[in-house]
């Protein structure tokens, strides 16, 4: 049993089905994000966790207890929001006592309790100002407080970080990660930022439109991602389809832009079957004269970026078919030109495969073959 159970939950809006018969679990202590684009169904998700939302179908159980039916107030549970909602009018410690206040907590012990909280945040001696004389980062800090104060069983936020600028948003990402390991807290985290699930996260839960598409580790997702989905939104990547030939007596994908793939040896694959590979931009090779390496096909050079830290070439197959490579740490972007030939290559392990939709089940992928 985990201690989050969401089990088979629907939420319709008259015609609109925000979320469709998603399942999902966190273990105690777990730090759990829900990832997908905007409208996909993660606030709704989030908000019937939290009993502010009715689910039309499903059961969500905390702690073993069924509390699909109960009400905000009496499921124990801390939310932060992308807004910090706080009130202006009151201290910083009125605002963290507060819910100690709804729940009769006397003054004394209140403000102790505040006072403690504050220091774990890292934010002593803000106190008795007013939550408008702080930075964005620390009154994020005093709703993450104002959250945990009173000890609650499960800590949900949406989109926490989306407002604040972007070096904030990273150091941030480490502080809250920090916080809720000190305090071993069972977090649901919602964002539509790969980068932040990824790096905060012992597991993520990536939606579609409403529906559960895969959960699991950052690795597996990204290494492993079950459908074509997660395979496109997670991480920068070129799909290219085909069909499984054999003209060697080894199966091979024929891909429709021409290119011919050598696949993962996990990949159990039967002539005829329809599939799709991923190219992971950071996971192929580029050279400017063929080396002989697996998997290698020429490409024109349609346009470069320099990016500092990583350089991308946005490429194209003979028919036309774009495909994007990402160098790390690259400084001889100036010799290559738009027009140029260029041969790119992955080895097969490389390769992320899915199976096409309205063929069999997905296949294996490229984490699993043999090292
Ligand atoms: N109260 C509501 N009434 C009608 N439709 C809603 C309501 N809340 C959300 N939706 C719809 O449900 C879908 C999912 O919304 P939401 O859960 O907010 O997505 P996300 O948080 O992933 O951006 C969207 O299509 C949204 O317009
Ligand atoms: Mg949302």
């Amino acid at each position: 049993m985990s201690y989050v159970e969401v089990e088979n939950i629907t939420k319709r809006f008259g015609d609109v089905t925000a979320v469709d018969d998603v399942s999902f679990t966190a273990e105690k202590g777990e730090f759990v994000s829900l990832l997908g684009p905007s409208g996909c169904g993660k606030t709704t998700t989030l908000r019937m966790i939290a009993g502010l939302e009715m689910p039309t179908e499903g059961t969500i159980r905390i702690d073993g207890d069924d509390v699909t039916d109960r009400p905000p107030y009496e499921r124990e549970i801390g939310m932060v929001f992308q807004h910090y909602a706080l009130f202006p009018h009151k201290t910083v410690g009125e605002n963290i006592g507060f819910p100690l206040k709804m729940r009769g907590v006397p003054e004394a012990e209140r403000r102790e309790r505040v006072a403690d909280v504050l220091e774990r945040v890292r934010l002593p001696e803000v106190m008795d100002r007013s939550p408008e004389d702080l930075s964005g980062g620390q009154q994020q800090r005093v709703a993450l407080a104002r959250a945990l104060v009173f000890e609650p069983d499960v800590l949900l936020m949406d989109e926490p970080l989306s407002a604040l600028d972007r070096v904030l948003r990273e150091q941030m990402r480490v502080e809250v990660e920090r916080i809720q390991r000190e305090f071993g807290i069972t977090t649901i985290y919602v964002t539509h930022d790969q980068a932040e699930a990824f790096a905060m996260s012992d597991r993520v839960a990536v939606l579609d439109d409403g529906r559960l598409s895969q959960q699991g580790r950052p690795l597996d997702i990204y290494e492993s991602p079950d459908s074509e989905f997660v395979a496109n939104f997670i991480g920068q990547s070129s799909q290219l389809s085909g069909a499984v030939g054999t003209p060697d007596g080894t199966p091979v994908l024929e891909t429709d832009a021409g290119v011919t793939f050598e696949l993962p040896q996990s990949v159990a694959a039967t002539t005829g079957d329809r599939l799709s590979v991923f190219l992971r931009a950071e996971k192929l090779d580029v050279s400017r004269e063929p080396t002989g390496a697996a998997n290698e096909f020429p490409a024109e050079i349609a346009t470069t970026n320099y990016l500092g830290e990583k350089t991308q070439f946005f490429c194209r197959l003979e028919d036309g078919t774009e495909l994007i490579v990402a160098k790390h740490g690259f400084t001889d972007v100036e010799s290559f030109e738009p027009g140029d030939t260029v041969y790119v290559s992955v080895p097969p392990e490389n390769l992320v495969v899915a199976r096409d939709p309205g063929t069999d089940q997905q296949s294996g992928t490229a984490g699993e073959s043999t090292a």
